[in-house]
């Protein structure tokens, strides 16, 4: 099919609800991405951080071609290799003792949000509230989309589930006064990244994570987008030495297939019982052996590299501070932004990087949001500044 073809079929027949850019990808190698005209692109978007491995990676491809041959789902109704030794992978190792799978970052943050109020629920304690931060993105769920602290994502979907009470990000204060007696948990992001990326300083994190404490309260990260690796560490908090009652991780975790995971401590670990939570195709075994190919190259070496490629990155990148148009270079590992102010907007950026055969995604129209697969390469890196800086040089601003 046509690009022109496609087009037709899919805004006729699919849901109006996406901005798409004119193209459509129908193959991918390594960390290219190759359109309907057969045009490359280097890919620093990786399916808004999900393609971690790039594409075509050969341990993933053969991971999922060898389970899609032997059992692609079999439900939770049975017991299932696959889903008990990723599990094993996941918490080995780590603070957690038992976690949740499901099939996207809001539905594993929807599993948290239940297994907080089941928590309080077997206390005998109402405590149903949880706080989120302004700017925060949990979710389209109801409930996730509720706990987003961004009116326009809830606004037109009232009347909306109770409980959540939003704080301006970063500000302890205001955090220490919303903890009342009737919240159960605080859920903060530690680099708040679906729009702008705005990391949270490590005060704020400590000062969170040391006031639900106090309170008793449990405290949980929503590392959908900042987990896996993203970063430099398996998860983002790593880098405070902080120790959540629960994280949520998704996007990268399946190498682009759907899969979530929520991962617990302590007494509220063992919060649900027989019934309470469940998903048909969550953990289903060609998921869990995508995802067991991403956690066992994170922890054979994959993380170091992350680490190092995005100190690369970001020193490449601040090179840009130079121009007057730019106002900030923010991120962390290979979860990298270039913030541009009024004078260049940032979607003509893009659609300069576009046709100079490079992916990216702006938002808020002036953030140039950068999350390269996992494999890329410093010289590709290297590319991606030289286009953008030729791009900058003839704005002649
Ligand atoms: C921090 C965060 N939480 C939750 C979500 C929702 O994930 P999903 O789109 O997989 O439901 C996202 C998606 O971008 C996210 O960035």
């Amino acid at each position: 099919m046509d690009l022109k073809k496609i087009k037709e079929l899919s805004n006729k027949y699919y849901m109006n609800v996406f901005h798409r850019q004119n193209i459509c990808f129908v193959r991918g190698n390594g960390n290219k991405l190759y359109d309907t005209t057969g045009k490359e692109y280097t890919d620093f978007v990786s399916g808004i951080g999900v393609n971690c491995l790039g594409y075509n990676n050969p341990d993933l491809t053969k991971a999922i071609s060898d389970q899609a041959a032997k059992l692609i789902h079999s439900s939770n109704l049975y017991y299932n290799e696959e889903q008990a030794a990723l599990c094993e992978k996941l918490i080995k190792g780590t603070i957690f003792t038992k976690m949740f799978l499901a099939n996207s970052g809001a539905e594993a943050n929807e599993c948290a949000i239940k297994l907080v109020r089941k928590h309080y629920n077997l206390r005998g304690q109402h405590r149903p509230v949880i706080i989120t931060a302004n700017g925060s993105f949990h979710g389209r769920t109801l409930a996730t989309l509720t706990a987003t602290g961004q009116e326009s994502h809830y606004k037109i979907y009232e009347p909306l589930p109770s409980g959540f009470r939003h704080v301006p990000y970063g500000d302890l204060n205001a955090l220490k006064n919303a903890l009342t007696d009737d919240v159960g948990a605080i859920m903060l992001e530690v680099i708040q990244s679906r729009s702008a990326i705005r990391p949270a300083d490590y005060d704020y994190l400590v000062g969170a994570y040391a006031l639900c404490r106090s309170k008793d309260a449990l405290f949980i990260l929503d590392e959908i987008q900042t987990g896996m690796g993203r970063t430099g560490k398996m998860f983002a908090f790593e880098h405070h030495g902080l120790q959540p009652d629960i994280v949520t991780v998704a996007k990268g975790l399946g190498g682009g297939l759907p899969i979530s995971a929520v991962l617990a401590r302590g007494d509220v670990a063992n919060a649900f019982a027989i019934g309470d939570h469940g998903s048909t195709l969550s953990g289903n075994q060609l998921a869990c052996a995508a995802a067991s190919v991403v956690v066992d190259k994170l922890k054979n070496g994959l993380l170091e590299e992350i680490a190092q490629k995005g100190e690369y990155f970001s020193g490449k990148l601040a090179y840009f501070n130079k121009y007057k148009f730019v106002s900030g270079i923010k991120g962390l590992g290979l979860l990298q932004s270039v913030e541009l102010g009024s004078a260049l907007n940032g979607n003509y950026v893009a659609a300069q990087l576009l046709n100079a055969g490079v992916l990216v995604n702006c938002t808020k129209q002036n953030v140039i949001r950068l999350l390269p697969p996992y494999t890329i390469e410093k010289s590709e890196i290297d590319e991606f500044c030289e286009k953008l800086d030729d791009i900058f040089r003839n704005t002649n601003l």
